[in-house]
């Protein structure tokens, strides 16, 4: 019997809206929304300074933002056409359910702010939107699921095929959406560029 593959972790990854014009344009937007946020956020600044260090995230503070501003709103909208799409992949039954957003929250890293490891509790699919990627600047780290499984197994080779490798790192690319499931860790490394990255975190129900 020949040797297939079985048990795929899968990893979406497409551009939000079909007009990279359009993208370019509600990108603008939501970069201003994103710093003026953090303008506004003393509680999220706060909060981001004991545990997202050097950066400023929404998450503990203002992570519905979707039901307070057009903008996000409307990016609610489209997010959740790629995550059913992205559900029909994964056979998934939703039971007649639909599926929703639960929280959203903005993420800017500075020069030298990172990201550790981490997955996104109580909920099924989660994602990141990319507003503003400086070139150069870190992108998306997936590690395999399986990694504590490994038990005795040997290091992979250097030139190992990338299906077989343990990391897999997607590139931010504004106006691009990243979806997995929520139990895949990963996390973003410092940022070495010299200007901000802009991105849109969020997870996703189905009650
Ligand atoms: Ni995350």
């Amino acid at each position: 019997m020949p040797i297939r593959a079985w048990f795929p972790t899968y990893i979406y990854c497409e551009p939000l809206t079909a007009s990279s014009a359009a993208r370019a344009r509600f990108n603008a937007d939501l970069a201003d929304e994103c710093r003026r946020l953090r303008d506004f956020d003393d509680a999220g600044r706060r909060w981001s300074a004991k545990n997202y260090p050097g950066g400023y995230t929404s998450y503990a503070s203002m992570n519905e933002l979707h039901r307070f501003s057009s903008t996000f709103a409307g990016l609610e909208k489209t997010l959740t056409r790629h995550v059913r799409a992205f559900a029909r992949t994964l056979d998934m039954d939703l039971r007649g359910r639909a599926v929703h957003l639960t929280d959203l929250w903005v993420n800017i890293m500075p020069p030298t702010a990172a990201h550790s490891l981490h997955l996104h509790p109580l909920s099924f699919i989660s994602g990141t939107y990319y507003v503003v990627t400086p070139r150069g600047c870190p992108g998306l780290k997936f590690e395999d699921p399986r990694l504590s499984k490994f038990m005795a197994a040997p290091p992979k080779i250097a030139g190992a095929r990338r299906e077989n490798r343990a990391h897999i790192t997607y590139p931010a690319e504004a106006g691009n959406v990243i979806l997995f499931e929520s139990w895949l860790r990963h996390e973003v490394a410092s940022n070495r560029t010299s200007d901000e990255r802009i991105s849109v975190s969020f997870n996703f129900n189905w009650s």
